[in-house]
């Protein structure tokens, strides 16, 4: 399939060409899973890691894109923001989400990639190349895993919920979470803590988990698994319900049917 710009100009595929580099991205990051590599932390911190796998994965994912929409804007997490400021396409990018799990040899990490048109989320691909599963969603048209269709779970009630978190790096953010874990922990049947939020917000589309919040996400966290959720039927807003931005700073996914009592849970004081 083959699409056509605002401009009329005939372009590739974005979904193929974003489903390219992903797995183009996944090949990397696999080569190099429990090998030595370089690890830097970012502004001197200790807990903020990237290493040279980071750095590589996210190289190639911006040659792909860059070289089928050169006219495109691109917002990399390691490289910050291409200097194109005119285009109504922007490519959000977190070429290893779950770079701690990643340089630990932790088995759960991924690429993910979405594509904002005009400030709305349009498509979005997340890859986990270490159990091979490629995450996808257009927007009005479904969200799918490995080719089959996903739909979010049925449960009800967060009594019999089993959730998701993650912690920011900054203490601000960590500290902010802790008295929501612990209320979340005496009410709902399991928590997790993943460490990748892209595979957590997958997850919920998959209803392999029903709820998943954080705070201080970035946009390349969120923005290619925030359409799957919805996509897969979910609801993704902010903590008080409100409709959800990628620049925000408050993620909460759910299956929709426990979206209120997580926003009541959040909410308490
Ligand atoms: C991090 C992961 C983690 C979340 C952090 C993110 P990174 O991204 O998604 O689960 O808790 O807030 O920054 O650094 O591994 O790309
Ligand atoms: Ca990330
Ligand atoms: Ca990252």
């Amino acid at each position: 399939m083959r699409k056509t710009s605002p401009k009329g100009k005939t372009i590739l595929d974005y979904r193929t060409v974003a489903v390219a580099a992903a797995q183009q991205a996944g090949k990397i990051i696999m080569d190099a899973y429990r090998t030595d590599f370089r690890v830097d932390f970012k502004q001197g911190a200790p807990m903020n890691l990237v290493t040279e796998i980071d750095r590589r994965s996210e190289h190639a994912i911006v040659e792909v894109l860059g070289a089928a929409f050169p006219d495109h804007r691109i917002l990399a997490e390691e490289g910050g923001e291409s200097p194109r400021r005119d285009s109504p396409f922007r490519w959000l990018v977190d070429p290893l989400d779950g770079t701690v799990n990643f340089a630990h040899g932790f088995p759960a990490f991924c690429v993910s990639i979405g594509l904002e048109v005009e400030g709305r989320i349009v498509l979005g691909v997340v890859y986990d190349p270490l159990h091979r599963e490629l995450f996808e969603a257009e927007v009005g048209k479904g969200a799918f895993l490995n080719g089959e269709r996903l739909c979010v779970s049925g449960t009800a009630t967060i009594d019999k919920a089993l959730l998701v978190t993650g912690f920011s790096y900054d203490q601000e953010g960590r500290r902010g979470n802790l008295m929501h874990f612990t209320r979340f922990a005496l009410r709902t049947q399991g928590l997790r803590r993943m460490g990748s939020a892209a595979l957590d917000l997958c997850y919920v589309a998959a209803g392999r988990v029903d709820g998943f919040w954080e705070l201080k996400l970035c946009p390349w966290d969120v923005a290619a698994g925030s359409l799957i959720v919805t996509e897969a039927g979910g609801r993704v807003t902010d903590f008080k319900g409100h409709p959800f931005s990628v620049d925000g700073r408050e993620t909460l996914a759910s299956n929709g049917r426990v979206h209120q009592e997580m926003v009541e849970v959040l909410g308490e004081r």
